[in-house]
């Protein structure tokens, strides 16, 4: 395996094959997160990034067979952020110091282009320093434009599969993959710094359906790549069908590093909940941004996508403070960007 790591170092390429060898086989992945690690040493050295994440909504018009916020979820709690809570997890979070915001949500036509226009446009004004990332699904390209015009710099919208058959058993006949990379293509078109992704273990994913997301992703050249454990959520259509697994989300995040070596790559939320140093050892495997969440704590439960998600019961200071501990541990320090320098910040 170590000729094939190394291979994948120099080319950041490898057939279906060759990729399907690396995932699928049972080596030990000593060698390959060490690599990956040296490779995010040389791309950022000891940094990770932070973003604070505002979840504005738990209304979703989508069905989604893995996703506890879907339409069909009658027990799923519903509520939406209004212009003001959104702008005070903004003012709370700038306080903290950060200087990223992810504004993510199910897919809530309440949240029309005019109000996201609008949020994005005064968040700029207030923080001209700040990036905004959105991540609001699925919706038109003049939506997206009018987004981006209005100062979004980032969309985060993962593929969930590359496998277009993979992607119709994950989801029902009214979303298509053909939509979902089109959206994607119209995102980079515009001129967003694009970030794609898939859950780790979903139902029916099988080894060719990974290769097909490495290659998929190799070919997109996101700026960030978010992957995590599919966790069973018990109110979906996928309730009874097994989490992903930590070890295989470690080494999908160490083949992402070593063939996307400036890739923003989040430990992520559903990797911290299947174990709990799961964060902390995907930082290890090349993993480099983390995500606290900002969303005020009374609706923090009921964006509930999986089941037993961490972070529902802190405050925003706390989740920082958590996450910054978390991060010392494993040797690695939290900076925060303004503008084109980078400060170290100790919250
Ligand atoms: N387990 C893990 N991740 C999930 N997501 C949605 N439902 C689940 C689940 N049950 C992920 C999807 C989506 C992102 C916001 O959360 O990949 O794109
Ligand atoms: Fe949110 Fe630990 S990161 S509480």
């Amino acid at each position: 395996m170590r000729e094939l790591i190394d291979k994948l170092e120099k080319n950041q390429k490898l057939s279906t094959e060759e990729w399907i060898g690396l995932i699928e086989e049972d080596y030990d992945t000593e060698y390959l997160f060490a690599k990956a690690d040296k490779i995010r040493r040389q791309q950022y050295g000891e940094d990770v990034y932070i973003r604070g994440l505002i979840e504005i909504s738990s209304y979703c018009k989508n069905n989604c067979f893995y996703c506890g916020i879907r339409r069909d979820n009658a027990r799923a709690q519903r509520y939406r952020l209004d212009y003001e809570q959104i702008m005070e997890c903004v003012d709370t979070g700038y306080k903290l110091g950060f200087r990223t915001f992810v504004l993510q949500g199910g897919e809530d036509m309440f949240f029309t282009s005019e109000r996201v226009e609008k949020i994005v446009f005064d968040i700029k004004k207030r923080y001209k320093d700040c990036a905004i990332t959105l991540s609001l699904g699925e919706r038109s390209y003049d939506e997206y434009k009018r987004w981006f015009d209005a100062g979004a710099d980032r969309y985060l919208l993962r593929h969930e599969t590359a496998d277009r058959k993979h992607y119709e058993r994950l989801h029902p006949s009214d979303m298509s993959y053909e939509n979902r990379v089109r959206c994607l293509n119209n995102l980079r078109e515009i001129g967003y710094q694009v970030g794609c992704g898939f859950m780790v273990g979903s139902p029916y994913q099988n080894t060719r359906n990974l290769a097909a997301d490495m290659e998929f992703i190799t070919d997109l050249k996101p700026h960030m790549i978010g992957i995590g454990p599919f966790i069973s959520h018990k109110e979906t259509v996928f309730s009874e069908y097994p989490n992903g697994t930590l070890d295989l989300t470690l080494k999908l995040i160490a083949l992402l590093r070593i063939a996307n070596p400036k890739a923003l790559i989040p430990a992520t939320t559903a990797l911290g909940t299947i174990a709990a140093d799961g964060r902390e050892k995907g930082l290890k495997v090349g993993a480099n941004v983390v995500m606290p969440n900002l969303s005020p704590k009374d609706v923090r439960s009921k964006y509930s996508l999986y089941d037993n998600k961490i972070c529902t019961g802190e405050e925003a200071a706390e989740c920082i403070k958590c996450l910054n501990l978390r991060v010392k541990n494993t040797g690695y320090k939290i900076v925060v960007q303004r503008g084109d320098s980078k400060v170290t910040e100790c919250f």
